[in-house]
């Protein structure tokens, strides 16, 4: 397979997510899709690592309630690998914002948050999840969440039957 096209992307389930208990049902989407987790762990980050993590929002508006968010509880961050998975991944989450995300995806089933009123009351957008949004950011993303030491490589059925 061109090794191009198998990709590794970095997803977040955000505190949001952690807390309504909506972590199992999300991981399904992605296990049900047939792609594979790689990486896995529950991380509290810091403002620090929050600026670093969202290095292109840090100047925008909307920066100071995304940081307020994600550092509010522990996210769970993951790996996860497949053919296009940059690319299927952000089709599974859906849009940014909840109200105009479709039902199927993830943002758009459990969520419906809009900007409207998270700009009227100064917070960030509730809508659960984090994708990488292109290949070069997923590996900066991967390598800034894991460790070489926390990704595993292993066969799964979808050796033989998805990929
Ligand atoms: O997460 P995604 O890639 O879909 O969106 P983004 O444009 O990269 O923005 C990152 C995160 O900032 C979003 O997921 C929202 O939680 C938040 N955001 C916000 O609260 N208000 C905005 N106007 C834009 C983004
Ligand atoms: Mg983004």
């Amino acid at each position: 397979m061109p090794q191009s096209l198998f990709q590794r992307t970095l997803v977040l389930l955000k505190p949001d997510a952690i807390q309504r208990g909506l972590m199992g049902t999300i991981i399904s989407r992605f296990e049900s899709a047939g792609l594979k987790t790689v990486g896995m762990k529950l991380v509290w980050v810091d403002k620090e690592f929050s600026k670093k993590h969202y290095s292109a929002h840090v100047d925008k508006k909307f920066y100071i309630g995304l940081e307020e968010f994600i550092t509010s509880g522990p996210v769970l961050a993951m790996a996860i690998e497949g053919i296009h998975a940059v690319d299927v991944v952000r089709k599974l989450v859906g849009p940014t914002e909840p109200k105009e995300a479709t039902p199927g995806t993830i943002r758009g089933d459990f969520a419906h948050h809009s900007y409207d009123y998270a700009d009227k009351k100064n917070i960030a957008i509730k809508n659960l999840i984090h994708a990488s949004g292109n290949k070069e950011d997923a590996e900066k993303e991967i390598a800034l969440w894991f460790d070489e030491k926390e990704m595993h490589t292993y066969k799964t059925v979808h050796e033989m039957h998805v990929f």
